[in-house]
């Protein structure tokens, strides 16, 4: 049996693999990654040499290129690629649009010729947009997104849940909140913020700091997806959170204490454009059908991550000055 894993030189798809490689030794999984900015093949340098691995380059638009990869006998696609990051969108919201929405079309497309078992695409609780306080996020609300990011992955959903509709294609959406962890690219709040700290940098925060998110471990997230692949029921969407919506300014807090630097390095900044103010995902059919919860804490989850980011020192320096990128040329060849 074979899965092909899309993204998985990313944030949760190395870690979803790095899993998956070790747990199912008899399962073939290809990486298929365009290696955009995000893209860091050091985050598989732990199983890249295992024989149950295989990396091809390229993109999930390009059909010739998705068909030469894809394996006859594909139990499932697992769509993680993606661009991720919300105020590159609103810089340029066009590589959003081409890789969620024509990339997703294109995996659906090639996955229902080649008649893959499953397709689990990887979507996001900004799909709902803003919550009220007190209001969480279920699976059957009506979609809201605000930034083009948020949209992107709304149509990308759309187009999922029409696949299965039109042609009884097996398909599942997750739905995940923000996710921590090691291997984190550094523009997203947490890794940038424990750089920072441990540098004795200012951290940037957005506006007066009280939005809240919903934070998991990504190896909560992962193991969650594990689950979902193989006892998930076709046509569904399933939340994965943990648990644990908190203030920026909160989390912030936190860290600080953790890696031990005062809070004067919290410092305000322009807020982001059309920024959410809350994100909690509700994940009680989750936990009620799948039997999953989140077992990994914040508090415990943070302070693991902060040591994750303190011992590997040399990654964080590589991924900031780009040397990462060497990495293909030096495993693969110069194609
Ligand atoms: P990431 O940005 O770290 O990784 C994305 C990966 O996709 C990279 O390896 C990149 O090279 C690859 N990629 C981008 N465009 C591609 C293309 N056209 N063809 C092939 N590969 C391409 O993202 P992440 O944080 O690991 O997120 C993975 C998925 O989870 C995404 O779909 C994202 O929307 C979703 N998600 C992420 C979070 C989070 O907190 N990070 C939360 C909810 C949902
Ligand atoms: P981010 O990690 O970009 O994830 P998302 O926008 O997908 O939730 O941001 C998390 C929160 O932190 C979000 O409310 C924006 C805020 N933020 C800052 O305050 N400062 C920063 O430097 C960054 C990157 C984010």
């Amino acid at each position: 049996m074979s899965i092909f894993v899309t993204g998985g030189a990313g944030f949760i798809g190395s870690q979803f693999i790095r899993d998956w490689v070790v747990q199912n030794p008899d399962e073939l999984v290809i990486n298929f990654d365009s290696l955009t900015y995000a893209g860091n093949l050091e985050n598989l340098a732990p199983v890249d040499k295992l024989p149950n691995y295989r990396m091809v380059k390229g993109d999930i638009c390009d059909e010739n290129a998705v068909l030469a990869a894809i394996p006859e006998d594909c139990a499932a696609v697992v769509n993680f690629a993606a661009e991720s990051h919300v105020d590159r969108s609103i810089l340029s919201a066009k590589e959003f649009v081409q890789t969620n929405v024509l990339g997703t079309q294109t995996l659906l497309d090639i996955s229902r010729h080649k008649k893959v078992g499953r397709f689990l695409h990887i979507s996001t609780d900004e799909v709902g947009g803003s919550m009220e306080p007190n209001q969480w996020f279920t699976e059957d609300m009506p979609l809201n997104p605000s930034s083009p990011y948020a949209a992107s992955k709304t149509a990308a959903e759309h187009l999922v849940r029409a696949a299965s509709h039109t042609f009884g294609m097996d398909t599942i959406i997750t739905r995940t909140s923000n996710n921590y962890g090691p291997y984190q690219f550094p523009e997203k709040l947490l890794p940038l913020a424990i750089s920072n700290a441990m540098q004795g940098l200012p951290i940037p925060v957005y506006g007066d700091g009280l939005q809240e998110r919903d934070w998991i471990h990504v190896a909560d997230n992962t193991r969650a997806l594990g689950i979902v692949l193989r006892r998930g029921r076709a046509g569904q969407t399933y939340h994965i959170g943990g648990k644990n919506p908190l203030r920026n300014m909160d989390v912030l807090k936190i860290l600080l204490k953790t890696v031990g630097q005062p809070e004067s390095l919290l410092t305000h900044v322009t807020d982001r454009l059309g920024h959410d103010r809350r994100y909690a995902v509700d994940c009680s059919k989750t936990y009620r059908e799948l039997g999953w919860e989140p077992e990994i804490g914040f508090a415990e989850g943070l302070a693991a991550t902060v040591a994750w980011y303190r011992d590997n020192q040399a990654w964080v320096q590589r991924t900031r000055s780009g040397e990462y990128k060497d990495y293909y040329a030096r495993m693969y060849g110069n194609v």
